[in-house]
């Protein structure tokens, strides 16, 4: 019953909230979700429009066994190619082949687990992956998710037209509200209309970049739409005054196991992500992870800098060379220090103590995993592609 009138309010509602301007609806109160970056899992990376029902369901249990749901990885989200056609009212359906148990089954199957469950849709008429959009639909599809129990929704940017990206997203945001249900808003326009000038109260995170590509610094002509990790490194670095607690700058996912880059080059992409607080989802195959990768994705020390309740983006304070020194500042007036090598020699760095601290402090290597004495600096001998990472605690 309750379900019925949301679904009545959710008509009725269409017309006068179409009435309001933009910006009054993105002037409306923050969802409060998303306090510190979203971690979790995404099929998009290593399953692409593979995805299936088996799939979701072995993640959801290897988050579990692996250890990564007690360190934080919340959110299991379906990407693109889920769907199937609209019924004969113009409710989304899922693939009867992939999904023949239907999402709110799955949605169950991941909850039971202590997990959050996420969905994909896009602001078009169509997905990326030419299923159904929802453009037209959106009261009607964040009622269905609520009813399935979406815990958060990925909304991309394909087949828009010539839509306006703040009048699309807004629209989104205010039909998740309008359910009453708690869905972190992930937006994915890739960064064209430059969300971080306007979104702060739309979304949970925005997509800052086009996607990456599971390499250091190549270029694959074959995907020129996408990046490698650098490249997305270098567009959201600047962007860092723009994020803050509720509202993220993301990068894009985590290539971590996808077999694209060495391992210290993975060390990097997950160091770096967690000096931006960006959002940490996994997009590799978890049920089938090696120990190395492991020990990177599960690396607490790593994962508390990207969760640091101060909630500051942290950023590049100099860059000699390939090699490069980060500073994120951390709560109780800690930093995170980052030494990076770009460069494809091994190269001494160094973070001076006006870069870093200047009095007393407490020093940890958290890739180490030990604590060091603090002289005044942090240097390191950092291997080609690799990274060190501190985090510095006044005593
Ligand atoms: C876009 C997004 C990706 C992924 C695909 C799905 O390219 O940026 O993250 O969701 O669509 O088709």
């Amino acid at each position: 019953m309750r379900l019925l009138l949301l679904w009545l309010a959710a008509f009725t509602l269409t017309a006068p909230a179409l009435a309001e301007t933009t910006q009054e609806i993105v002037n409306k109160a923050p969802n409060g979700l998303a306090q510190t970056p979203p971690m979790g899992w995404n099929s998009w990376n290593r399953f692409a429009c593979s995805v299936n029902e088996k799939i979701i369901r072995d993640t959801a249990d290897a988050m579990i066994a692996s250890g990564m749901r007690d360190a934080g990885y919340q959110y299991v989200v379906i990407d693109d190619c889920w769907h199937g056609p609209r019924d004969a009212n113009g409710f989304i359906t899922a693939d009867p082949q992939k999904f023949p148990s239907g999402i709110k089954a799955l949605a169950d199957y991941v909850h039971a687990r202590g997990l959050k469950f996420g969905i994909y849709s896009d602001a078009g008429r169509f997905t990326c992956g030419g299923r159904p959009g929802s453009q037209g639909h959106e009261y009607q599809d964040a009622l269905s998710y609520a009813r399935w129990g979406v815990d958060y929704l990925k909304y991309d940017w394909c087949n828009t037209g010539d839509r306006n990206a703040q009048e699309a997203y807004a629209l989104m945001a205010d039909a998740l509200h309008q359910t009453g249900r708690p869905i972190v808003f992930s937006m994915c326009e890739w960064g064209t209309a430059k969300p971080w000038l306007w979104a702060k109260n739309v979304g949970n995170l925005w997509r800052t970049t086009g996607d990456i590509w599971d390499s250091f610094s190549a270029k694959d002509k074959a995907h020129d739409w996408a990046h490698p990790m650098l490249e997305n490194v270098d567009s959201n670095e600047p962007l860092w005054p723009h994020a803050g607690p509720g509202h993220w700058n993301d990068p894009d996912m985590l290539e971590v196991g996808n077999g694209g880059m060495t391992i210290a080059e993975y060390r990097s992409h997950f160091s770096l992500w967690a000096m931006m607080a960006a959002p940490l989802i996994a997009g590799n195959d978890i049920a089938r992870m090696d120990a190395a990768t492991r020990s990177i994705l599960l690396n607490k020390e790593v994962i508390a800098v990207d969760q640091d309740a101060l909630g500051v983006q942290g950023r590049r304070v100099s860059q000699a060379g390939g090699q490069e020194v980060w500073v994120k500042p951390l709560s109780g007036g800690a930093k995170a220090v980052l030494l990076f090598n770009r460069g494809d020699q091994p190269a001494t760095i160094l973070a001076s103590a006006d870069e870093v601290w200047r009095k007393k402090a407490k020093v940890r290597d958290l890739w180490a995993h030990r604590d060091l004495r603090w002289s005044g600096s942090l240097k390191a001998i950092v291997e080609p592609h690799g990274v060190a990472m501190f985090t510095v605690t006044p005593l």
